[in-house]
């Protein structure tokens, strides 16, 4: 295989890794991302465990500026600079100081050429890519694309309790293996109900080179807390 443009960005998220995605919470509304960037930043830099964040867009430039451990925006879109108001680019993503972006996740879906555009628009930029699907033969198609990550996570279990290593390891197993047949540098994560470090742990038995996670974290009392017994799995 070829060396592709986009591994020295791949090269910023050591693996494993731990991906906490802040989503639309409350908790992380304004300057409360930062506080909770910097709580993942203090536990990767007691514990040398690779956390990357994933703070609400409007927050991106201030938290890719607070903090050392790697930010990805939560969406980007295919467009160029210029005629998009109130799109995100790949172009903007990168001069606000973020490495990579989520690309479409279960609660911002995006048509099938706009996620090929978006991944080949951020390797040209020099960002990370982390392409979310829902299912392993979603997964496959997915790595076609050539992304950094495929994140695999069944909707029916994002925010629950159950962690997707639980109630359906078949699914991580099964993307690892597809994944793997299409590109063995794409890399899976997966996510969905982790919240623990025994479910990050089989994560990573399962083939995983990390999880995707957002309330286990953000919803915590205790972020801190959770992030230590996150990272106790690795
Ligand atoms: O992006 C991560 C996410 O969709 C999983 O959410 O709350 O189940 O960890 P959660």
């Amino acid at each position: 295989m070829t060396s592709r443009k986009g591994a020295c960005a791949l090269s910023r998220i050591a693996l494993p890794a731990v991906i906490v995605n802040f989503k639309a919470y409350t908790e992380v509304d304004g300057p409360s991302a930062i506080s909770m960037a910097e709580a993942c930043a203090a536990v990767a830099e007691e514990t040398g465990v690779s956390i990357a964040v994933c703070p609400p867009i409007a927050e991106l430039g201030s938290v890719a500026r607070s903090v050392d451990v790697p930010v990805l925006s939560q969406h980007v879109e295919p467009r160029k600079p210029g005629s998009a108001t109130g799109w995100v680019t790949p172009s903007m993503v990168k001069a606000s100081g973020a490495v990579g972006s989520l690309v479409n996740h279960s609660e911002h879906r995006m048509i099938l050429s706009d996620i090929r555009e978006a991944v080949s628009m951020c390797r040209k930029s020099g960002l990370v890519s982390v392409v979310c699907t829902d299912s392993a033969p979603s997964s496959g198609a997915a790595a076609f694309f050539r992304p950094d990550f495929v994140a695999v996570e069944p909707p029916e279990l994002i925010g629950g309790d159950i962690s997707v290593t639980t109630a359906s390891p078949e699914i991580v197993s099964d993307t690892v293996d597809i994944v793997r047949s299409v590109d063995k540098d794409v890399k899976v994560l997966c996510g969905a109900g982790v919240k623990t470090g025994e479910d990050v742990r089989t994560a990573i038995e399962l083939g995983a080179s990390g999880v995707l996670l957002a309330s286990g974290v953000v919803k915590h009392k205790d972020p801190r807390a959770a992030l230590l017994d996150l990272v106790s799995g690795i």
